[in-house]
């Protein structure tokens, strides 16, 4: 999809659709107002008769309409003009592209960017109405033999913006255009199953992202030299499987040298079966989604490298698969971290945080600004907060409150859970420095303290994504979340600083 913006009458475009927006009941935008003006109260005449109160939901498909050079005016639902919300706005996004859709409309011109939204200004709407349509829009058809790309389909939207916002607009525009085609990058790879999406071709992904953006350097580290640099623990998980692990960096450089760089840490579990204590088979194809995390690292870098953001950014991701064998990891296992810390394994299931800790450890070296890492990490993180909350933990308020706010922005949001050392009591391990498992009580947080065992030297937050990662059932698919709250948390940080 093309997305532009552009200023100019709704009464004049030249379009396959002009798309404007009417309040709850039967009250015009001023987009739909100049229409109605053009066409000799066209509209207002409709709206009379009843066909369309303008709720949020609705819409009007109109063809020919006298004194409008457009072949189409699709007028869309707004709900009450006071008080319209992001989720609003989102939803009335998505409905009229949902509407152009199903038209054989190949572009079409937006006047919804104009509609008041409660604190927001142009910037937001122009970035998140390219954001919510390419999302809207997104489909997987990889390993569909028929393609049926016969049907002709909308190629371009134009986003209308007042003359006097156009300069501004620009950023907000390819902000938003890099941030989707991140945020496809995370979903056309977390889609892919397993059998295909291995850790090899992670490291193959990452070096072709590397070939697209010549400010990423990526390098691959294999199993040799994980041994040498004593990562054991995330060696552990991917010992029982016939796939090499493989340990991806990337570093986009787009600040100068003494600019500190956030390290993005990625779950990269291609396959998770839970090793030797293994998984039961409903559900278990989910477990392909268990490279998430990683995936949003490869997006979140591939957006920031898209928008030449002016900082320095560093993204690592470990990438294993989870198998049963006869060289798998065993409950009772002990492994030494590349920290040096001693872990027994008691559930070879809780392998995210195995890979994780060395790669946590390893981030040391960039000597990083704040380091976040991202992982499809527990069960018990989706009992807790359900589909729609990210779990945070973090051992640096500041850095919280800088990911909530992200998360309010990019309608993409996270949710603090505490950190506290009482909990770490359930790691305790007779035989090693520390358990794998925590119990049943409290997994989401029992997790984050092992990880927070790692993490002692720099800021550091936790993304648990295991209920925001992707949906399940008949249309099951990934979201692409965390990298809107992500790459708007960067933003923020950038702006902050200048
Ligand atoms: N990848 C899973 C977590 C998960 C499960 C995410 C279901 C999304 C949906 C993780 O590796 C795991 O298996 N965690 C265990 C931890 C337990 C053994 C302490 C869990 O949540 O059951
Ligand atoms: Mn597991
Ligand atoms: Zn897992």
């Amino acid at each position: 999809m093309e997305f532009n913006i552009k200023s100019g009458s709704p009464e004049k475009q030249r379009s396959a659709c002009v798309v404007a927006g009417v309040h709850e009941s039967r009250k015009l935008t001023p987009a739909a107002r100049a229409i109605d003006e053009a066409s000799d109260k066209y509209l207002s005449n409709l709206l009379r008769k009843g066909d369309m109160d303008g709720k949020i939901g609705q819409s009007l498909l109109l063809h020919n309409v006298p004194g409008i050079p457009a072949e189409r005016v699709l007028l869309i639902g707004c709900g009450k003009e006071a008080d319209l919300d992001d989720k609003q706005y989102r939803k009335i996004i998505v409905n009229s592209i949902k509407q152009v859709k199903q038209t054989s409309a190949l572009e079409a011109v937006s006047f919804l960017p104009g509609l008041d939204i409660k604190d927001r200004d142009y910037r937001w709407k122009i970035q998140y109405a390219v954001q919510f349509i390419d999302h809207e829009l997104y489909q997987f058809k990889e390993f569909k033999s028929k393609k049926n790309n016969t049907k002709k389909s909308l190629r371009k939207t134009t986003l209308m913006v007042s003359r006097r916002e156009l300069g501004q607009c620009e950023t907000a525009l390819s902000r938003g255009v890099a941030i989707a085609r991140g945020v496809k990058l995370t979903r056309d790879l977390a889609n892919r199953p397993a059998n295909a999406c291995t850790p090899a071709h992670l490291a193959e992904q990452a070096t072709e992202l590397g070939k697209t953006f010549a400010s990423v350097k990526v390098t691959v580290i294999e199993e040799k030299e994980m041994e040498d640099l004593g990562m054991n623990s995330l060696l552990s998980v991917s010992q029982g499987s016939a796939q090499p692990a493989k340990l991806i960096t990337f570093r986009y450089q787009g600040a100068g040298d003494d600019s500190k760089p956030v390290v993005l840490v990625g779950k990269g579990v291609t396959f998770d079966t839970g090793g030797i204590s293994i998984k039961p088979s409903a559900a278990m194809d989910e477990m392909k989604f268990d490279m998430c995390g990683a995936a949003s690292v490869f997006g979140a870098v591939a957006a920031v490298a898209g928008m030449e953001l002016p900082i320095n950014l560093v993204g690592v991701t470990p990438a294993v698969e989870n198998m049963p064998s006869g060289t798998a990891t065993k409950p009772g296992d002990i492994f030494t971290s590349m920290s040096g810390q001693t872990i027994e394994v008691l559930n070879t299931d809780a392998e995210g945080r195995l890979i994780l800790c060395d790669a946590l450890t390893y981030s040391e070296r960039f000597e990083p600004a704040a380091v976040i890492d991202i992982a499809t990490l527990t069960g018990a993180c989706v009992v807790a907060l359900g589909k729609h909350a990210t779990g945070l933990l973090s051992n640096h308020d500041p850095l919280v409150a800088d990911l909530l706010q992200a998360g309010q922005t990019a309608g993409d949001r996270a949710w603090q859970l505490p950190l506290w050392e009482e909990y770490e009591k359930q790691l305790e391990s007779p035989f090693a420095d520390m358990a794998n498992i925590g119990g049943r009580e409290g997994g989401t947080i029992t997790a984050a303290c092992f990880l927070a065992k790692f993490t002692k030297n720099f800021h550091w937050a936790h993304l648990d994504i295991a209920g925001t990662a992707w949906v399940s059932g008949k249309n099951k698919c990934a979201t692409g979340r965390p990298v809107p709250l992500l790459v708007q948390y960067l933003i923020q940080q950038h702006e902050k600083q200048n």
